[in-house]
């Protein structure tokens, strides 16, 4: 029986250097369309299954020990890591495959806050999605931005002792279906969604947050304050933690900043997006931590294995240092890449307009994310 090897484990062993290869063994297709990363380059080869059965001595013969196979489900996978074996050939098989890693996230602490209150960061390598539990250990804690992978958020709740009393996504995201309305209607707990990126209404129970509305968290002077930011989309909100941490969904990233293309109005919103950051989010304290909801690449990832960065860094990209709005607005919105065929219907699931069924929210929720309009720095 050949070794197994869990994602989160997968994860790490990436990041320490501890994976010599991975072999995918899933379609072409499949592993164009995500492709298992993790923060440490590593080599990675594509060999359908078929063709790896097709001739077991060379492909053995070529993989490296210790490298970790791959397939969708962790079966095929399973099987070829046993032929390797019996080959002379060490090799692990992910478990669950690539559902099972789309599914992974990794909790990190983001320390050195003041106060009581805490935050981690969820990373889900398979989309570089980030996402946020917030709280008081012993009270009360919020959910930010949630995959529709909610158990991991419950658990480090439990953990801590904290009730979910508020479950928010910051926009409505384009590239990764919301685990937010579920989340909340399991919980019974209020949910937070603007609904100025929904055409104004959604149809699942919601209580939009305003610019300055607080949660609290349970604790007198412990507060989340919110903050209205558009520019990604229309709606988009921020969430201040105790004067120091800004959950600032994809308004700006540690590099670059988030596009404003995604809900068909590019220009007017490029020009909301040079608003916020030179209004909003300049006037802060230069260093305010801010923790996005997503990355793009490894660069980002910091030595603790945190996406955060300060608002000074942020305005050290070219184009948040571009004081004059047209010229802001042109290289922006030139500078676009095209937006995956994805992106709306995932728009119209997030917003209650669309309801397709699982297997399909399956599909759509695969792949890295596409959110940045520029990663350039100065
Ligand atoms: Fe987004």
């Amino acid at each position: 029986m050949a070794d197994t090897i869990t994602p989160l484990e997968l994860f790490h062993a990436i990041n320490a250097g501890h994976v010599s290869e991975i072999l995918d063994v899933r379609n072409i297709d499949e592993f164009e369309a995500s492709r298992v990363e993790a923060h440490r380059p590593v080599t990675t080869r594509n060999v359908p299954v078929y063709r790896v059965f097709e001739d077991l001595g060379t492909e053995a013969g070529r993989t490296c020990d210790d490298a970790v196979v791959i397939c969708g489900q962790g079966n095929g996978s399973q099987l070829v890591a046993e032929e390797f074996e019996d080959l002379g050939r060490r090799a692990r098989s992910l478990e669950g495959g690539t559902d099972a890693w789309n599914r992974l996230l990794v909790p990190v602490e983001v320390t050195g806050l003041p106060g009581p209150v805490r935050v981690w960061q969820f990373l889900r390598p398979a989309k570089a999605c980030l996402s946020y539990v917030v709280g008081v250990p012993g009270q009360h804690c919020i959910v930010v931005d949630p995959t529709r992978q909610p158990q991991p958020y419950l658990d480090l709740a439990a953990e801590h002792e904290m009730s979910v009393t508020h479950v928010v996504d910051t926009h409505v995201h384009a590239d990764h279906v919301s685990g937010g309305p579920q989340l909340a209607a399991d919980l019974g707990v209020e949910y937070h969604l603007p609904p100025e990126d929904a055409g104004g209404l959604v149809p699942f129970p919601n209580r939009p947050l305003k610019d300055g509305d607080v949660l609290d968290l349970g604790e007198a002077q412990v507060r989340v304050l919110s903050m209205h930011l558009p520019g990604h989309t229309p709606g988009t909100i921020a969430l201040l933690v105790s004067d120091s941490v800004l959950l600032v969904g994809d308004t700006v990233f540690v590099r670059g900043l988030g596009r404003p293309d995604l809900t068909g109005q590019a220009d007017e919103l490029a020009r909301d997006l040079f608003r916020s950051v030179h209004e909003r989010l300049r006037p802060l304290p230069a260093q305010t931590l801010i923790a996005p909801a997503h990355w793009s690449t490894a660069e980002e990832v910091n030595a603790d294995g945190l996406v955060v960065t300060t608002l000074a860094d942020v305005f050290t990209a070219t184009l948040l240092n571009e004081r004059a709005m047209e010229r802001f607005v042109e290289e922006i919105v030139t500078s676009l890449p095209a937006a995956p065929d994805s992106y709306d219907t995932i728009r119209r699931v997030n917003s209650g307009q669309l309801t397709p069924p699982e297997d399909e929210i399956e599909i759509l929720d695969v792949g890295r994310n596409q959110c940045a309009a520029s990663t350039s720095l100065a």
